[in-house]
């Protein structure tokens, strides 16, 4: 497959940075990126074959556009956007009272897809209609752009990554109801990301990947 130029945001952790070595491993053009942690993102970028760091906040819409620039500045184009970086609070779904529209505002302005938001779970109720909000934009988009461009979600069931370090007690009840018995590793999300980009008969859809989790809850 040629070398594509791939702008994963939210790279310098987790499913982000599997994503974005996966992609680097297939020989594309990996611009990373994270809003605090620089040295991170510049240290992956230099110790990636073919790959730089573009520092910017996803959630400020004029950081958005001048990190597209950039990457079109340096790279000349833009093949693959994986708009991964999200962020949640931990809140009882009961307590209504703790989701203040600060925590909505929050959530909504940086968020990408998950399980949340194709069933009724998560770790807020806000984070969860964030999530299912981007799915239903999903597949308005690709009617919209296509057919130069696919627009497809990816929606992780529990991942072990950073944001979920101190989720033991989810962990070992994904474990017992699951088909596959675990939780997700970040190469597992990245590996259907990756598949994804390099399927070209398939957009508008959100593919689960929760070792079949979501069957079972
Ligand atoms: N882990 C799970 O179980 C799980 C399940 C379902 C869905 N997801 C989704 O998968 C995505 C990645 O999750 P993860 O677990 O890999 O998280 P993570 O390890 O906490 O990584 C999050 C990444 O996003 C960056 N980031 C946060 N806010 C940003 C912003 N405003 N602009 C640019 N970058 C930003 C972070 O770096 P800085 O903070 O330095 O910017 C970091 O690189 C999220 O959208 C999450 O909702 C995760």
């Amino acid at each position: 497959m040629m070398s594509r130029v791939v702008l994963v945001t939210g790279s310098t952790s987790g499913i982000g940075e599997a994503a974005a070595l996966r992609f680097a491993a297939n020989g594309d053009h990996v611009v990373f990126n994270s809003v605090r942690s620089v040295k991170e993102g510049e240290r992956l970028a230099s110790s990636t074959p073919n790959a730089h760091y573009v520092q910017g906040d996803i959630a400020r819409p004029e950081e958005s556009v001048r990190i597209i620039r950039d990457v079109i500045e340096a790279c000349g184009r833009l093949d693959v956007l994986v708009n991964n970086a999200g962020v949640t609070r931990k809140i009882a779904h009961k307590d209504l009272d703790a989701a203040s529209i600060d925590v909505w505002r929050e959530i909504f302005e940086v968020n990408v897809s998950s399980v949340a938001g194709v069933r009724p779970t998560g770790s807020s109720i806000p984070y969860a209609a964030s999530k299912a909000a981007l799915n239903h934009v999903t597949a308005l988009l690709a009617k919209a752009v296509g057919p130069e461009v696919r627009v497809n979600a990816v929606a992780p069931g529990l991942i072990d990554t950073p944001w979920t370090k101190d989720w033991q007690v989810e962990r070992t009840f994904v474990a017992a109801v699951s088909p596959l018995r675990r939780s997700g590793t970040p190469e597992d999300v990245a590996e259907l990301i990756f598949s994804l980009s390099s399927t070209p008969y398939v957009t508008g859809q959100v593919v689960v990947v929760d070792g079949g989790f979501s069957t079972s809850a």
